[in-house]
């Protein structure tokens, strides 16, 4: 490991020590302990994630001035925004801040929410550029824990956001992970592969987040490490796992988890329907060429006779004839 990137690595811990102490223990802190609080956060969980607070006065700066930081080094720590004379200012201000790690649990980079939204055209979460330790594209927040539990359970979960990690940490599930913001990238699903066989995706059961469902298979199915297996968690409209979790409590979470998990093929059975209204003959059989192009790739024949029941009896069809289609359906992609 080279001096610069060993360096940049302190800076991290300096200044997540510095703003995990500001939350807890000073009074600029405290509105953003509120928050946390009022978010189902316990102190355990403010400590397991080391979370922070970067107040509205600029701190950071003045901080390792003192302690003779050098400005090269401050400049390439992405953790300051820099004007046009090259002089340099906090980026994380009146932010709760989650310090994110890499897999050997160092602090390589911060992420900072607004505590209020709603005035501002801000963003609500501000993460740090890429800097010689931050590497966005192959990050993922919470691995260095989640992949320890993983050696038990055999999977990881695939959540949205930090909260929904952090929440559902909370909640006993350890094994939860997150990409940054930015979409989940194939060097995450080639990292994912080489830590666990199986990836349950449990996105926001908004519309943003099933069609970041269907991107994240295709993603996966693209450059799929040989082993690895993926299932879907859909959750119930509108609602993200942390306010799951805030709304039913732990114990459901944990029982939703493990009884509503279903293959990607029942996923695009139900995603490829938004939008169509399936009383229409046209709408309908471009629906059920869709599906048979998904249920095509299902190696199983058992598996693939399940799904074309499971279509012929709702939609009141042969099953014979909708195996003929699937055969030339079959035959068109080669
Ligand atoms: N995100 C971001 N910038 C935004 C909004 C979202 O970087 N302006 C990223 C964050 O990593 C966030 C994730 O996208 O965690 C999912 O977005 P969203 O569901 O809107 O946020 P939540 O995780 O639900 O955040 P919160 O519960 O704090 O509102
Ligand atoms: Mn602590
Ligand atoms: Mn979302
Ligand atoms: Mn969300
Ligand atoms: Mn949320």
């Amino acid at each position: 490991v080279n001096n610069e990137v060993r360096q940049l690595l302190t800076l991290h811990e300096k200044a997540a020590k510095l703003y995990h102490h500001i939350l807890l223990n000073t009074p600029a802190g405290q509105p953003a302990l509120k928050y946390l609080k009022k978010r189902g956060m316990t102190d355990e969980l403010i400590n397991q994630f080391n979370l922070g607070y970067a107040p509205d006065q600029r701190i950071l700066k003045p901080f390792f001035e003192q302690q003779k930081i050098e400005y090269q080094l401050m400049r390439k720590s992405g953790l300051f925004s820099e004007d046009q004379e090259g002089k340099l200012r906090d980026r994380f201000v009146d932010r709760v801040i989650y310090p994110i790690k890499n897999g050997q649990g160092q602090v390589i980079a911060f992420s900072g929410r607004l505590l209020d939204t709603s005035k501002t055209e801000l963003p609500k979460y501000l993460n740090s550029p890429e800097t010689p330790i931050f590497n966005k594209r192959r990050t993922l927040f919470n691995l260095d824990i989640a992949k320890k539990t993983a050696r038990k359970t055999g999977n990881l979960y695939l959540f949205e956001g930090f909260m929904d990690v952090i929440s559902a940490f909370g909640a006993g599930v350890t094994n939860g992970i997150a990409s940054m913001g930015t979409s989940f990238t194939e060097e995450q699903v080639s990292i994912i592969g080489r830590t666990t066989n199986q990836l349950d995706i449990c996105y926001d059961g908004d519309e943003p987040g099933q069609n970041a469902i269907d991107r994240a298979i295709g993603l996966v199915n693209d450059h799929r490490p040989p082993q690895l297996k993926i299932k879907i968690v859909q959750l119930p409209a509108g609602i993200d796992p942390d306010e799951y979790i805030q709304k039913h409590g732990a114990e459901h979470f944990n029982n939703y988890l493990s009884s509503q998990e279903e293959t990607t093929t029942d996923f695009y059975l139900r995603f490829l329907r938004n939008g169509k209204n399936l009383n229409n003959q046209n709408e309908l059989m471009a629906y059920l060429n869709q599906v048979l192009k998904v249920v095509a790739y299902v190696r199983s024949p058992l598996e693939e006779d399940m799904y074309l029941q499971k279509l012929a009896s709702e939609f009141d069809l042969d099953r014979q004839t909708l195996k003929i289609q699937l055969k030339q359906v079959q035959q068109e992609l080669g």
